[in-house]
């Protein structure tokens, strides 16, 4: 069997007279042109309803991109017993077997799927070419490829055995099935969270945000005409407390893949806790949740490497990355340098919709979005603790646009510090160039997050210093470079503290997470 090498899918650059450019222009203005209906996918039915919920580009929210329809909770019911009718097979496949349908998926996406799966994320998502080919082209790839090189590792890692006994380690899938809760700003991660345990043996509940079904339903056709069998991954369209209220009740229920806010995995967490004697087996609980991811500059720091780190960690799909640069720490030495590089980049930037490629930034995902995002601004624009170095003006009539923001604030516990906004909003706290190590615990103790921070300096001590003393402050810790962008098999992803659980997604962390051992002794 032919296992692939830990080797990342090149990322198309979609330069301009490129033919990547015009299949994607081509797909764009196809999915523009009409509307289409999504459905549940519930063991081998399309599911229709008549609650049917408009679908529309978060930047030209009149547009009409088709209508989902909206799930009940006797639908769940079905799915739960879709899975469970599904996993008497699936669950006994090699892994082989089941292996060759994800890397069928991967091709399909690589290949003959690969603009309809980008422009279905521009679209929906509000994201950039360049921003949804690294995640609806290359992540999701690299999640479904790399995955089956982690699991070969994990069943071929073996027991020792002696003369007259046979050791072994089988790992089985988990008794009952899976339910994954996506969030709205990865594709990948859609894909990734009910696509990881299904490859472990597992049969899956799958609700995507609402907010990305546009996408997630071409991923469901990809999985389908890639082989998957009927019920081993059903998509529910479902308000999550209501598909919560079915599935956490369920005696069968055998873990949650979640990627989302800390709030909502605080409530799940808790449900689980509050239902823990109907389960047959402890659940496996493996979320990845928010964050509020710092850039800490030393004095010695190159002033334009900053400057762009904070641009692109902070703007790139308008700050709606978990892991976005959201709070930097700039010492007195460098800041009008750094403000001066970031003013004259911002400057550069253009605003508007995904379809002319000139656009860096385009809309947040949605009206309750941009309320909270503006809320932010329109506190620090009337406060007294706070300056607006750029950025500040916003307009929702055609689409959710908020200009990127940067925002001096006077105090390190100023609240756009320390709260997760998830939107293009930058805070900055400019510290003495000579207090480099008295800032470092005010940047740990200042955010309850511990997701993704950066160290930028030319000194190794500094280096050293900070790596050593943010040791919990960050699950991928990056120097010299931006918080964000990290890639499958190079920097396995997640954070600890109200982060989530730190399993590592896309890796042998989060795969044995899939899986309940056993060990068999077999005496010769
Ligand atoms: P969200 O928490 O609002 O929603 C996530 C998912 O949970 C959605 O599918 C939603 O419908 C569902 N949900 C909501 N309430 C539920 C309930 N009671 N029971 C079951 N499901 C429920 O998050 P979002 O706005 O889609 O995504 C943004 C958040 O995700 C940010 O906080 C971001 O930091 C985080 N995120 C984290 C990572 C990471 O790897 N750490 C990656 C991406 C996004
Ligand atoms: N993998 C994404 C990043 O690192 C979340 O930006």
């Amino acid at each position: 069997f032919d296992v692939p090498a830990l080797k990342n899918e090149p990322v198309k650059s979609y330069a301009p007279g490129s033919p990547e450019r015009a299949e994607i222009k081509k797909a764009l203005a196809e999915a523009r042109s009409k509307t289409i209906e999504i459905p549940q996918y519930i063991g081998s039915e399309e599911v229709y309803s008549q609650n049917k919920q408009k679908v529309a580009p978060p930047h030209d929210h009149q547009h009409v991109l088709g209508y989902f329809h909206e799930g009940t909770k006797e639908d769940v019911g079905k799915a739960i017993d879709a899975a469970l009718e599904a996993r008497k097979n699936w669950a006994t496949l090699t892994w082989e077997q089941r292996a060759a349908i994800f890397l069928k998926a991967a091709e399909l996406i690589a290949g003959p799927y690969r603009a309809e799966m980008n422009a279905a994320t521009m679209l929906g998502q509000s994201k950039n070419a360049y921003q949804a080919e690294i995640d609806s082209a290359c992540e999701i790839i690299d999640f479904l490829r790399l995955n089956v090189n982690f699991m070969r590792d994990i069943y071929e890692e073996q027991p020792i055995s002696s003369e007259g006994v046979w050791n072994r380690m089988e790992y089985r899938p988990l008794e009952g099935f899976i339910f994954a809760i996506t969030p709205f700003n990865f594709t990948a991660i859609a894909g990734n969270l009910p696509a990881a345990p299904a490859l472990m043996g597992n049969v899956v509940i799958w609700k995507p945000a609402f907010t990305q079904v546009y996408a997630a339903n071409v991923i469901m056709k990809v999985f389908k005409e890639a082989g998957l069998p009927d019920g081993v991954i059903n998509m529910v369209l479902v308000d999550g407390p209501v598909a919560g209220d079915v599935i956490f009740k369920h005696p069968d229920f055998s873990g949650v893949h979640f990627t989302g806010s800390t709030k909502v995995f605080q409530t799940i967490w808790k449900t689980i806790g509050e239902n823990i004697a109907a389960y047959k087996t402890f659940p496996r609980i493996v979320g990845e949740t928010g964050g509020k991811d710092f850039v800490l500059a030393h004095r010695s720091a190159d002033a334009k490497a900053v400057a762009t780190g904070l641009v692109r960690g902070a703007f790139e799909y308008q700050g709606q990355k978990c892991s976005a640069a959201s709070r930097a720490y700039i010492p007195s030495n460098l800041w009008e340098a750094v403000k001066g590089f970031m003013l004259a980049d911002l400057a550069e930037i253009k605003m508007g919709g995904v379809e002319d490629f000139s656009n860096f930034v385009n809309a947040v995902i949605d009206e309750k979005s941009f309320d909270k995002i503006v809320s932010y601004i329109d506190g620090a624009k009337s406060s007294a603790d706070t300056e607006i170095v750029a950025g500040g003006n916003f307009d929702k009539s055609k689409g959710y646009f908020v200009e990127p923001t940067v925002i001096q604030a006077f105090k390190p516990d100023y609240v756009t510090l320390c709260e997760e906004i998830f939107g293009p909003v930058l805070t900055i706290f400019v510290y003495d160039e000579n207090e480099f190590e008295q800032i470092i615990p005010v940047i740990d103790a200042t955010s309850p997050y511990a997701l993704t921070g950066a160290v930028f300096s030319k000194d190794r001590y500094a280096i050293e210093y900070a790596t050593r003393h943010l040791v919990n402050a960050a699950g991928n810790f990056y120097i010299n470079d931006k918080p964000t962008g990290a890639v499958v098999g190079q920097q396995p992803f997640g954070g600890a503290r109200a982060s989530g659980t730190n399993d590592k997604a896309g890796s042998v962390l989060n795969l044995l997470r899939w899986v309940s051992p056993r060990a068999i002794k077999e005496t010769l």
